[in-house]
């Protein structure tokens, strides 16, 4: 199997590359990245002298570059995307940049290329808020956040290529997820984080928001399934069982960290802010999938991952990151 990964060197795509060469002993694997603020090359150290592993650095809106790079390769999963909501509410057209002209310019050097698969890795948040129930795959799109709708058009213009070209492009639209190597802007590790420096935990408006928490291996897992059996022109759903409140994940960190609730701090609600995200994944499970973890164990793991590895943290969050946090909360 030869697969290009983009965005490999983030959260999510750094474990797919670690998955793979767990996996499938034969497989090569070229990760392009433009490492932005989010990409960190060290979420691969263990594997950067794997011979079935390169990097490229490179940035996925300049098509020229990716036709040639993309040359002799089969599959491409792209991971690519500026992924923060609240940096979207600031900086809309970073988003707009590579979530949408970016997947384009993949689309043409793919289909250029010929590649025999195209996974683009979606995410719930294209619906907006769900008030009931699970949305199925056929729910018509509803983004609230610029985020949110670059993402939406993305995975329109991905269909499209499927239905005009015949590229065989498979949609996966996850849960949020959660695991080690996850940027501390986002929810989880920046609750451990602060926890751990015994800073307040920033909870946004009353934290009623409800979310439903997917370990990042069993994202992994679905990816690596729907690259083996999805249909093309298809989207599939990954999600977990159930939802949390945030309130309720704040007060787990709190607890796992032997620390007072009194560390919660409400602050200013985002704007636009999603109430409650949830998805039927009844057309994956129907491929075979299902969780390996439960939410309990991972999340704890996870939790301990953040405490025993503040030497990969520590950097990232005395980077460009401090000024971002003080422009959010003062
Ligand atoms: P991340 O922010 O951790 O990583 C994104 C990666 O993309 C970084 O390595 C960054 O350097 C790279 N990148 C950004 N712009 C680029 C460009 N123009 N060219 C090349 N590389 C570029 O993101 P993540 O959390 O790992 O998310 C990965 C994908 O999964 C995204 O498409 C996101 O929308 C989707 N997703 C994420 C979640 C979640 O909870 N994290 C949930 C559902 C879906
Ligand atoms: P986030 O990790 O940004 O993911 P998403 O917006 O994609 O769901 O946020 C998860 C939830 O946590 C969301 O409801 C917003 C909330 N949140 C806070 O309450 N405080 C924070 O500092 C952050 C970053 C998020």
């Amino acid at each position: 199997m030869k697969i290009v990964v983009t965005g490999g060197a983030g959260f999510i795509g750094s474990h797919f590359i670690r998955y793979l060469l767990k996996k499938y002993p034969d497989c090569q694997i070229l990760n392009i990245d433009r490492l932005t603020y989010a990409g960190n090359i060290h979420n691969l150290d263990d594997v950067s002298s794997d011979r079935r592993y390169c990097f490229v650095q490179e940035d996925i809106c300049h098509q020229k570059e990716m036709t040639t790079l993309l040359r002799d390769w089969d599959i491409l999963v792209n991971f690519a995307a500026e992924t923060h909501v609240d940096r979207s509410l600031v900086n809309p057209e970073a988003f707009i940049r590579t979530d949408v002209l970016g997947v384009f310019s993949l689309l043409r050097s793919a289909y250029q290329c010929k590649l025999r698969k195209f996974i683009q890795i979606s995410t719930d948040e294209v619906y907006g808020s769900v008030s009931q129930g699970r949305l199925k795959e056929t729910r018509l799109l509803s983004p609230s956040n610029p985020y949110a709708a670059s993402k939406a058009a993305a995975d329109l213009l991905a269909l499209s290529y499927w239905k005009s070209y015949g590229l065989p492009v498979c949609i996966v639209r996850s849960t949020n997820n959660f695991g080690p190597f996850q940027h501390p802007e986002k929810m989880i590790p920046l609750f451990i984080t602060n926890a751990l420096l015994n800073k307040k935990l920033p909870v946004y408006g009353e934290g009623k928001q409800i979310r439903q928490w997917l370990f990042v291996e069993d994202h992994c897992g679905a990816i690596d399934l729907i690259l083996q059996k999805g249909e093309n022109g298809q989207v599939y759903h990954v999600s977990p069982e159930r939802g949390y409140r945030n309130l309720t994940v704040a007060r787990k960190i709190l607890r796992l960290l032997g620390k007072p609730d009194s560390l919660m701090e409400f602050v200013k609600d985002r704007a636009g802010h999603d109430y409650r995200y949830s998805l039927n994944c009844q057309k994956i499970k129907a491929l075979g999938w299902k969780p390996r973890h439960s939410f309990n164990s991972a999340f704890a793991k996870t939790v301990q991952w953040y405490k025993e590895n503040t030497g990969w943290w520590q950097p990232i969050r005395e980077g460009d990151f401090q000024e971002y946090y003080r422009q959010q909360y003062g």
